[in-house]
């Protein structure tokens, strides 16, 4: 999609500020709302491992703090593997923002080569309804 190429050009940016020492594998993720603003995030470790985070996670904290808002689209790339896929954890925080038809761009260091919806990549998520809790 070319129209998306401003999105992959804030997730490559976003990676370039990557601090991943230990796995030396540079992620970086960016959302777009659909009143226009971009945010992006690369992924942050720790020395203490489990305590670092994801691309996804950094961008998402942008968003929120941001004033949150409808997601669109978002754009995931790894310098090291292309259309690399959020994992597991970052796929219920991301749906926790992102509907079922938000758009998922993979990438690889040129731009994006496939793109998937939320649904089709987190089909059968975590649902907050038994909770009783209102998204906020
Ligand atoms: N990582 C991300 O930032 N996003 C993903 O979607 C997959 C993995 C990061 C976490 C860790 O810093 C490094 O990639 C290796 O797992």
């Amino acid at each position: 999609m070319t129209n998306s190429k401003d999105l992959f050009d804030a997730a490559y940016a976003a990676m370039q500020k990557t601090h991943s020492p230990y796995s030396q594998f540079p992620v970086g993720a960016a959302i777009r709302t659909s009143d226009g603003r971009i945010y992006s995030g690369c992924n942050i470790e720790v020395v203490s491992y489990p305590e670092g985070w994801c691309a996804e996670t950094t961008a998402l904290s942008h968003f929120v703090m941001g004033g949150g808002g409808t997601i669109t689209e978002i754009a995931v790339v790894a310098e090291k593997k292309a259309k690399c896929t959020p994992c597991g954890g970052c796929r219920q925080r991301l749906a926790e923002f992102a509907g079922p038809d938000v758009l998922l761009h993979l990438c690889d260091n040129d731009g994006i080569v496939e793109t998937l919806t939320m649904k089709e990549i987190f089909p059968f998520g975590f649902e907050a309804e038994v909770l009783g809790g209102a998204k906020g």
